[in-house]
């Protein structure tokens, strides 16, 4: 495990970098692409919601609003499609958006809203952004949770569109269980391909966790349990800031290694983060194929 004191001031100059970060409206992903492009980069913030980006996005130079729902097969591809075609090299996408619903609904690619947000899109995405990134070392960088670490269940995907079987809470841990899973299996892929014809590089697979953060996704609970343990978590949560920083690391640090997963100390006063192995069921090269098996599906179905 590597474990060092990091912060946000000591991001190298971002000046001639290009990120891709999604969800950019609200949370985490707002803290991302504002920090990000106040340190240089060019900023691509993947919106679901234009005017909504216009009304909280700053307006600083280098950060543009583009949309993307990552909930559809159809989009993420048309977002990719038209960075290809507007010549944009991405250094690294920051799949950040992400959802925990409260009640079951299925996604325009008939899949579960939580499992559509979380698990196919930014697999898809990921998938159809890899001809334009490039630069010196090129990333992925999934936003990740804790939860997939800390759990050894498998997570059962036949259950996923099951209404009947709908738990909020359990659909988000499996789903971001799936999603860590999938970012282990893009890199072993991208290992195997080689470096990238574009940069000479081989693009790398990272997963950060932001900890427990004051974000709206501690708000979006049904049940009056949920939206107790909300609260709760929101007492002991850090700041969308100190959330974020370990995906500004991932997103931004030279030296980030493929297949890590990486996050801050338990203790909120303690500045470290902590880089370990993935952990749970991502591990699991079985499971892995599994859920590989399960988005060809839906991507098959969305192209029918
Ligand atoms: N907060 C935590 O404690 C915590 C812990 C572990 C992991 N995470 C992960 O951190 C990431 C960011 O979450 P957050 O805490 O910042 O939550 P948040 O405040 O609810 O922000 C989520 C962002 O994702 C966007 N989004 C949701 N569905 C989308 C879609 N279909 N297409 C495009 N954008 C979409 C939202 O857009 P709108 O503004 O339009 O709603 C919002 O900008 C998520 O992947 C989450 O799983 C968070």
């Amino acid at each position: 495990m590597d474990t060092f004191e990091w912060d946000p001031e000591e991001m190298s100059d971002q000046r001639g970098r290009t990120v891709v970060v999604t969800g950019a409206t609200g949370g985490l992903g707002l803290v991302l692409a504002t920090a990000l492009a106040a340190a240089g980069a060019r900023v691509v913030a993947g919106v679901r919601d234009l005017d909504k980006a216009a009304r909280v996005l700053p307006s600083v130079p280098g950060l543009e609003a583009r949309l993307v729902d990552t909930a559809s097969v159809a989009s993420v591809r048309a977002f990719a499609r038209r960075l290809a075609d507007d010549g944009v090299v991405v250094d690294a996408l920051v799949n950040n958006a992400g959802v925990s619903v409260a009640r079951f609904e299925l996604g325009v690619d008939g899949v579960e809203r939580t499992w559509a947000t979380n698990v196919v899109g930014p697999a898809v995405l990921a998938d159809a952004m890899l001809p334009v990134l490039g630069g010196p070392s090129p990333r992925v960088v999934l936003v990740g949770s804790n939860l997939s670490q800390r759990t050894s269940r498998v997570p059962d995907l036949d259950a996923v569109d099951d209404p009947g079987r709908f738990r909020q809470f359990a659909a988000y841990t499996a789903s971001k269980t799936a999603a860590a899973a999938l970012a282990v299996e893009l890199g072993e892929r991208l290992r195997a391909a080689g470096p990238a014809a574009s940069s000479g590089s081989v693009v790398r697979s990272v997963i950060a966790h932001p900890g427990i953060a004051a974000t709206g996704m501690n708000g979006q609970a049904e049940t009056r349990l949920a939206q107790l343990a909300g609260r709760i978590a929101r007492l002991a949560a850090r700041t969308p800031e100190d959330g974020a920083r370990s995906s500004l690391w991932a997103a931004t640090a030279p030296s980030v290694r493929e297949g890590v997963f990486v996050g801050p100390a338990l203790r909120r006063s303690d500045p470290r983060l902590h880089v370990v192995p993935v952990r749970g069921a991502a591990a699991d090269p079985v499971f892995r194929g599994r859920v590989r098996a399960f988005v060809d599906e839906v991507v098959d179905r969305a192209d029918a």
